[in-house]
């Protein structure tokens, strides 16, 4: 069978059949069309019957067509690819170019006016796929776990930077699908194992778990794709629960996940218990926030329930459903533990609004880093510890026109998570000074001097004011 595949992959790159080639094949208006789901300008654009056009109607667009020269149909038809009645083929499947150079096989997309999905329907990838790939850490390490792979486009981010890969799926479809992209994208021996949660991997010990798992919150688990069965956010807060136990020391897990903000409780005390007790760092990170009313409309729209004899029955159950449990808003986000063996663990949790630099996954080790750096600095310390400025961070000074001090001060940062804190003269003045050359004591005592303050007194209140901007990663401690 590789060997089938091994001649569809050559085929499709001969044709220019790529992530850039179906780009500039389709041109702008209708490749960003086909980005929104909308496939008539693509279809307009591939009338020619040329071969990367015909690919691109075959298998992306999912419409019949004259069989491309070269294509095997026969093999294809008896691998469950491709039927045939004669001259016109159609595609059983969703095969598209993948932007790390790979392919990934699912099951065709659904767009409204189509059949009910079926139950076991593998999803292809999309923006969650790709918002998880662009968190996952670039470190390079022994073994990954990719738990809930579907389509298995999270394995081919993570073959090269991954020695030995494990992926499991409790869908055995999707799995067949997986091995079928990963053949197309030249990926062997991937160690695909299907069963629910850790079940497949249990006494195993992993470097890296990445997971997009089914979060999507529901009263019926109808569709494997997306959820679990387990009762509402259960099945993240297992997933995160569990995970420690199948990290190696120094290891990480990293995934998506929804969570409920249910009235009277502070969403970050729901996550945040997630994580109390695993033993590890995390960092949880709310993206959106969804009403219930929104949320539900998201996921019918997603299986193109919209404008079906049932959208009203479905909505309201769902809408009931939420409701009865007094839910509010829906959180969407990233979760990162770190197995750092410490004994004194810290967990953040947070809002992250605004645009980051991509790919998190660069940077992500060394957020962890000032993470757990700013929480295990003993305070006593801190007037030997030599700090600098992180690269990139920006002030700004905002007052009336001609006044002697600003009324705000703003330190940004223009890389990575791009945050920004409002700090008072005295951290202005450090970040304006350190370069990881002295020791906090002595600069303190400087700028104590020419600002006249107590130098005892800025010493006292430094921890409180300084901690926080190590953690978000304005200062880095420096080891120099
Ligand atoms: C949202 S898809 C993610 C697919 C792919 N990893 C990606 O990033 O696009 C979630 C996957 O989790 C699988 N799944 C559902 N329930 C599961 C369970 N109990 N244990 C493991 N995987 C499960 C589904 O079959 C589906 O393939």
């Amino acid at each position: 069978m590789n060997d089938l595949f091994d001649r569809l992959r050559e085929l499709l790159l001969d044709a220019g059949y790529t992530i850039d080639g179906v780009r500039e094949r389709l041109g702008e208006v209708a490749a960003t069309a086909l980005s929104r789901e909308e496939t008539v300008p693509a279809l307009r654009a591939t009338r020619d019957g040329d071969p990367l056009g015909t690919l691109i109607r075959l298998w992306w667009l999912g419409v019949p067509v004259d069989a491309p020269e070269g294509l095997p149909v026969a093999e294809l038809a008896a691998a469950g690819l491709v039927t045939s009645d004669g001259g016109r083929v159609v595609s059983t499947v969703h095969l598209q170019p993948w932007e790390t150079g790979g392919y990934v096989v699912s099951d065709r997309k659904v767009r409204p006016g189509d059949p009910a999905l079926r139950p076991d329907h593998v999803v292809g990838a999309g923006g969650a796929s790709a918002n998880l790939a662009q968190l996952v850490t670039r470190r390079p390490v022994e073994r990954a776990l990719d738990l809930g792979t579907g389509c298995g486009v999270q394995v081919l981010h993570l073959a090269g930077r991954a020695r030995e890969i494990v992926a499991t799926d409790v869908n055995p479809r999707a799995l067949e699908l997986a091995r079928i992209g990963w053949a197309l994208s030249g990926i062997r021996d991937v160690d695909a194992r299907e069963g629910s949660l850790f079940e497949p991997v249990a006494g195993e010990r992993f470097d890296l778990v990445v997971s997009n798992p089914p979060f999507v919150i529901s009263p019926a688990g109808r569709f494997t794709y997306r959820e679990s069965g387990f009762e509402a956010d259960g099945f993240c807060r297992d997933l995160v629960r569990q995970a420690p136990r199948f990290l190696a020391p120094g290891g990480t897990c990293q995934l998506l996940a929804n969570w409920l903000h249910v009235r009277g409780e502070d969403w970050r005390d729901r996550v945040g218990g997630w994580l109390t007790g695993t033993g590890c760092d995390g960092w949880v990170v709310q993206r959106d926030v969804q009403d219930p009313a929104e949320y539900v409309e998201l996921w019918l729209r997603d299986a193109a329930e919209q404008g079906t004899a049932r959208y009203r029955e479905l909505y309201d159950g769902w809408l009931g459903w939420l409701e009865s449990m007094d839910v509010t808003g829906i959180g969407f986000g990233w979760i990162t533990l770190h197995d750092s063996g410490t004994l004194d663990p810290v967990v953040r949790v947070e809002e992250l609004g605004q645009r980051v630099e991509l790919p998190v996954g660069g940077y992500v080790d060394e957020v962890l880093g000032s993470i757990a750096a700013a929480h295990r600095l003993p305070g006593a310390e801190l007037p030997g510890v030599r700090l600098a400025l992180a690269e990139g961070v920006l002030e700004e000074r905002v007052g009336p026109p001609g006044a002697e001090d600003p009324s705000r001060i703003t330190l940004r940062q223009t890389r990575g998570l791009r945050r920004t804190a409002r700090v008072g003269t005295v951290e202005a003045a450090l970040a304006g000074v350190c370069d990881g050359d002295y020791p906090l004591g002595p600069l303190l005592a400087a700028i104590a001097e020419l600002t006249g303050e107590d130098a005892d007194d800025l010493l006292a209140k430094a921890p409180e004011a300084i901690r926080p901007l190590v953690a978000e990663g304005f200062f880095h401690i420096s080891t120099g």
